[in-house]
């Protein structure tokens, strides 16, 4: 599976806390309110754990992304499947800020200035890798000057979509059919996989949206400059797989 030896060797002198490099970890929160308000260490330590995650989602992508340019069907079927439990637990990280009231949010939202999630790039590195392309989404990461640099490789990368066609074309397999064998195949699993992990990434935007609901309202705009949960909501239906998603559809008629 790995290059690696059965069991590494480590080195002198490392324990816990210098091999995880807990002192420095545990000194990047920095709440801004004065005086600090109890709720922003959660609200900041939420934002930072999801960067974290988006961190590794983007490692794991950049695997199922190799094993799918080796036509390796067996390893993009575990890549994709960490890459699943990853994207739900960035999903439900953000029930955590369920627990932050409106009034308490408003007490120190001003502190935030015009920072905004709208911001994050490994978000938008993680939707460019895994193949939007709309205008949409396109307009929405250039509106403040060009997008950054991991955004811009990502988008010269096949998509997601486009590499597991690549693999199907490769065994000879049309998509309808993997869905009219006899039974699931590997090829199967790993293209219901990638739905999955649609379906999943969508559902951190609309548990997102709610949350921004919940918090701040319908109507309100975000410190990002966006309608807030009104522009949110439209990217719900935001697509990385539109072809996986229709292949369903033939089997109901025109
Ligand atoms: C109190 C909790 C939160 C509120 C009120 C909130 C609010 C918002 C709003 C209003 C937007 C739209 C852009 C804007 O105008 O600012 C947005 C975008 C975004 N937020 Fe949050 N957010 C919260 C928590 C989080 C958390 C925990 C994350 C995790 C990283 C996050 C990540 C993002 C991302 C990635 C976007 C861009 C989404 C897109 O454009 O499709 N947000 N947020």
């Amino acid at each position: 599976m790995s290059d690696h030896g059965t069991e590494g060797r480590a080195a002198s002198g490392i324990d816990y806390g210098s091999y995880l490099r807990l002192e420095e970890l545990l000194a990047l929160q920095t709440p801004q309110s004065v005086p600090e308000h109890p709720d922003e260490l959660l609200f900041i330590v939420v934002h930072q754990a999801s960067e974290l995650w988006f961190k590794v989602l983007r490692h794991e992508m950049d695997t199922l992304i190799t094993a799918l340019e080796g036509f390796d069907t067996m390893r993009a079927l575990l890549a994709v499947q960490r890459v699943n439990v990853l994207t739900e637990i960035v999903a439900q990280q953000l029930t955590a800020l369920d627990t932050l009231p409106p009034q308490r949010f408003a007490q120190f939202r001003g502190y935030l200035g015009s920072s905004s999630g709208s911001q994050s790039v490994q978000f938008r590195a993680i939707e460019a890798t895994a193949g939007l392309r709309d205008p949409h989404f396109l307009q929405a990461i250039s509106e403040h000057g060009e997008p950054p640099a991991e955004v811009q490789a990502a988008l010269q990368r096949p998509t997601l979509q486009s590499l597991v066609l690549a693999l199907l074309e490769h065994e000879q397999v049309a998509l309808e059919e993997l869905y009219m064998g006899p039974g699931p195949t590997p090829l199967f699993l790993l293209v219901e996989g990638l739905l999955e992990f649609e379906q999943r990434f969508a559902r951190w935007r609309f548990l997102h949206v709610q949350l921004v609901e919940r918090i701040i309202g319908p109507g309100t705009g975000g410190t990002g400059g966006t309608l807030g949960a009104k522009y949110l909501s439209r990217t719900v239906s935001h697509k990385f797989f539109p072809e996986l998603w229709a292949v369903r559809a033939r089997f109901y008629g025109r």
